[in-house]
């Protein structure tokens, strides 16, 4: 799915059907991270119009999903816990060499946050079927939010090989898809939207 290399087992799914409170709170803090990522690009490009208000109505999107996962949290009379540490994200980063090269973290930057898209695109896809007999009307909603994102994933991408050259970020993005297939293949274990 939208060209990542590995795939999500149904039992975490399961694992997440266990525990839909921890699930949904730590879905609602990575809307309000993604939202946060969005705004954290656009003083890399400042001149460039279009790229901000991309990123800008990105933000305002994302913090609109971080909403309706709140709402989602408190019609099911659940409760917004605490942040957890997106371990998949740190491990993710990585993959990068440290470096200050401004223009080289931008494009780190991009790339990060489209993968990060995908992968939320493919575990809605496998929550999906799931959660349909018990909450058909959530269902819906992550399937809503799967068109979104993967629009997402996309502009993303699309930015980075803008900026960064198509065939080097093609390059990249190869051996980054592949280092991050290990990666959530040794997750998969708690109820959380990465891990
Ligand atoms: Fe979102
Ligand atoms: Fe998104």
């Amino acid at each position: 799915m939208l060209g990542l290399k590995s795939e999500t087992p149904v039992k975490w799914a399961e694992i997440v059907m266990q525990d839909l409170n921890t699930f949904l709170t730590d879905h609602a803090y990575n809307e309000m991270k993604a939202a946060q990522s969005a705004m954290a690009v656009i003083n890399h490009q400042p001149d460039d119009t279009e790229f901000v208000n991309t990123m800008s109505a990105l933000a305002i999107e994302e913090m609109q999903h971080f909403e309706m996962v709140y709402r989602w949290i408190q019609k099911m009379q659940l409760q917004l816990g605490q942040e957890s540490q997106n371990a998949y994200a740190m491990q993710l980063r990585k993959f990068f060499p440290k470096t200050k090269d401004r223009q080289e973290k931008f494009l780190q930057k991009l790339m990060l946050s489209s993968l990060m898209e995908a992968r939320s695109c493919e575990r809605f896809d496998t929550l999906i079927p799931v959660l349909e007999p018990q909450y058909p009307e959530l269902a819906r909603f992550y399937k809503d939010l799967f068109v979104s994102e993967a629009r997402h994933y996309r502009v993303f991408l699309d930015y980075a090989r803008k900026f960064g050259g198509k065939e080097r970020i093609d390059q990249i993005w190869d051996k980054l898809l592949t280092y991050e297939a290990e990666l959530i293949n040794s997750l998969g274990q708690k109820p959380l939207v990465h891990g």
